[in-house]
């Protein structure tokens, strides 16, 4: 990333961000846990399986990727939000797991055991 120097350059890295984001804003967002946990669980393999799986059924899906989301007992996990949803948090994945997230939920909507309750409630040391 370049170094920014002036208020000028700082105001249109924010505009030129803001401008991404809502380019992206009508398209389901797959956010990866790729914390040190999640590599360790699988998380690449997830990102990967997942990628591919939506340029197979040629949907348009924004990836990113996260650190810690303090899921370590469910990693990989994922957060995915459709469009005008609220965001949706599933565990347990592996690369099958992960493509059927993508067959159901992210095309159909539907759906698919791994849920991690929004309330959930985690212990923090
Ligand atoms: S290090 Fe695993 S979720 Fe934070």
């Amino acid at each position: 990333m370049a170094k920014i120097n002036t208020i000028a350059e700082l105001k249109k890295l924010r505009e030129d961000l803001q401008g991404a984001a809502q380019a992206n804003a009508g398209k389901p967002l797959v956010n990866v846990s790729l914390a040190t946990c999640s590599v360790a669980s699988g998380g690449r393999d997830v990102m990967a399986a997942m990628k591919e799986e939506t340029a197979a059924l040629g949907l348009d899906v924004e990836f990113v990727q996260s650190g810690c989301m303090t899921f370590c007992f469910a990693e990989p996990t994922v957060v995915v939000t459709l469009p005008g949803k609220d965001p949706v948090t599933f565990g347990y994945l592996d690369a099958e797991k992960a493509k059927t997230l993508v067959q159901k939920y992210i095309k159909d909507g539907e759906l698919v055991d791994g849920v991690i309750p929004v309330g959930y409630e985690r212990i923090v040391l």
